[in-house]
């Protein structure tokens, strides 16, 4: 999908894809893409933790990658598909996505203020390691950008490890 970032009175018209839904908005020129999703679209699942870059709280998948949404200007968002945790499920109200499951069925959800942050990084990561064995270090290496004050990290990375574990042997049964 290509932009089409039109200037207005310093206001921009940005397009955009999020969960599978084409979007076309004027934005201000400082705004920061967490504001656009939160306040603009009504997404509250990315969260405000430092609002520098650090914790990973306001973690969104930008085309492909895991990026750090309070430090993006939501001009970058023009022409980008964009994925957040509400669109984790593909869409499926009340339904959760099986990383989401397994978070839960591992205990790696305590306050839930990183949860959507680190399952969309640790998405992003699994989809970049497809077809390949996972080690637990990698998958700390992963999510190493998203802060979690409540787990210790070692369910939250069981969890990302079973659902490694459980995709690799469902690719195996395929042959
Ligand atoms: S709120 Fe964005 S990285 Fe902390
Ligand atoms: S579950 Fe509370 S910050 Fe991670």
């Amino acid at each position: 999908m290509s932009g089409n970032n039109n200037e207005q009175g310093g206001r921009l018209t940005i397009n955009f894809r999020l969960n599978e839904k084409e979007y076309s908005l004027e934005i201000d020129p400082g705004e920061r893409l967490l504001d656009l999703i939160r306040n603009r679209l009504g997404l509250i699942g990315a969260k405000e933790g430092c609002g520098m870059g650090e914790c990973g709280a306001c973690t969104v998948i930008m085309n492909g990658q895991a990026v750090n949404s309070c430090i993006i200007p939501a001009a970058r968002a023009d022409g980008a598909e964009i994925l957040t945790v509400e669109g984790l499920s593909g869409g499926m109200e009340n339904d959760l996505h099986p990383l989401q499951k397994i978070f839960l069925e591992k205990g790696a959800v305590q306050c839930g203020y990183c949860t959507p942050g680190m399952l969309l990084s640790a998405k992003a990561f699994l989809d970049k390691n497809r077809g390949r064995e996972i080690r637990r270090e990698q998958i700390k290496e992963g999510i190493s950008g998203n802060l979690c004050r409540c787990t210790g990290y070692q369910k939250i990375i069981e969890a990302i490890y079973c659902y490694a574990r459980e995709a690799e042997r469902a690719e195996e049964r395929k042959g």
